[in-house]
């Protein structure tokens, strides 16, 4: 195993409680030059990212916009293609799987996206909308599908009556109670929601993720939530991953990442949370420069460029993914003693060789090329 891939070897391996495992996830996009269509570089939007999801949890997966969140959940249900990595979904390997056999396992993973407006046909019915996968996957026999789709909307708090109504006609939050239904009635096990509720109001948002816990305690889903609210992450998680810039820095249940966050990103980007009480005085941390490009992220410990606590090693060695204390896993320098690890030492020996003989410096990642 490289030294990169061992950066993130988490958590447990394969165990049945575990209804998915990602396992150094990659997936790169690749930047063509315009004239002659070559790759020049790529976008490392997911960069060996690994987490377990263990049955009927919700795990919040939060990060700035464009550090991969989406990618990841895309990637995990192979709706893109991996650039390398392995997900096991259930105990099997969803790369392995033949065209037929993802096709059979589509309805047990399914995703509920941001906008639900973009992603209902403007031309088909809702009833026909929830029923067309209905069919396609047999869920259930013919003669039943009019009852099953009845009782799913109603279950959604869709008043059966609205089947032949077109999306137009419906409010945001009721959309996105369609989009659920949708994929509440295919039978899934593991629902993807990327920021389900980021656009509806706030009375709304709170309707829909209620909605989306009772039908996880109704019918044992598994959630990876995806969220810029931090707020709805914490009410609705049970453990959080942070990413930053395409990489996952920390990792825990929900009550130790919220209240001990280990990560200076972490911090920073907890303490942003606002809250309800005037007098409480909040320590917002706020985060100097800009976000480097994911097409050419600094080297050694990718958030060193804006790090308030960064030091001379963080310039130069990835941090090890390290279990810090039981269950909370974070990638950073302040826990690990580069003086007990002999191969950081070299590795930071060898990265300041190469930039003196080049004589350039490694917080070059830090311009954006894109
Ligand atoms: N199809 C694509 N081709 C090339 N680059 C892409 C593609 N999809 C995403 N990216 C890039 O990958 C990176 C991660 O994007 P992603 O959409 O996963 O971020 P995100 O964390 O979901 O952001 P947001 O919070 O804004 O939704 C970004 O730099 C984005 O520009
Ligand atoms: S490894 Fe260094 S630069 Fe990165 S978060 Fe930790 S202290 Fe900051
Ligand atoms: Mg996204």
């Amino acid at each position: 195993m490289s030294k990169k891939e061992s950066l993130q070897k988490t958590v447990t391996m394969a165990s049945s409680e575990n209804l998915l495992e990602v396992h150094n996830l990659v997936k790169y996009f690749p930047i063509k030059s315009s004239f002659f269509k070559r790759t020049i570089g790529n976008v490392k939007a997911v960069d060996h990212v690994s987490f377990n999801i263990k049955r009927q949890h919700t795990m919040g997966l939060v990060g700035e916009s464009g550090c991969g969140k989406s990618t990841c959940g895309r990637t995990i249900l192979r709706l893109i293609e991996k650039t390398s990595g392995e997900v096991y979904f259930d105990g099997q390997d969803v790369y392995a799987l033949t065209k037929e056999e993802l096709r059979r396992m589509r309805p047990r993973m399914q995703i509920v996206f941001q906008d639900p407006y973009s992603s209902l046909s403007p031309r088909l019915p809702i009833g026909e909308i929830i029923a067309e996968a209905v069919r396609e996957h047999n869920i259930v026999p013919a003669n039943e599908l009019n009852d099953y789709i009845s009782r799913v909307m109603e279950v959604c708090g869709l008043p059966a009556y609205y089947k032949e109504r077109y999306p137009h006609e419906f409010s945001g939050g009721q959309r996105q109670r369609i989009c659920i239904a949708r994929s509440l009635a295919l039978a899934p096990d593991f629902i993807v929601c990327d920021e389900p509720v980021s656009a509806l109001d706030v009375s709304i948002q709170a309707q829909i993720i209620n909605l989306l816990e009772q039908l996880q305690e109704e019918f044992g889903l598994t959630y990876l939530f995806i969220s810029h609210d931090l707020s709805v992450v914490e009410h609705i998680s049970d453990t959080v991953g942070v990413m930053y810039l395409g990489t996952l820095v920390e990792y825990a249940p929900t009550d130790l990442i919220f209240s001990n966050p280990l990560n200076p990103y972490t911090k920073a980007l907890f303490s942003a949370i606002p809250v309800p009480d005037p007098d409480v005085k909040i320590n917002r941390i706020i985060l100097e420069g800009s976000i480097p490009s994911p097409a050419n992220p600094p080297a050694g410990c990718k958030f060193h460029t804006r790090c308030s606590q960064c030091q001379e090693v963080c310039k130069y060695v990835a941090p090890r993914w390290k279990e810090v204390e039981p269950e909370h896993f974070c990638a950073c320098h302040l826990y690990n003693d580069i003086s007990e690890d002999a191969s950081a030492r070299e590795e930071m020996a060898k990265a300041k060789a190469a930039e003196e003989a080049s004589g350039s410096s490694n917080t070059e990642g830090s311009k954006d090329l894109l």
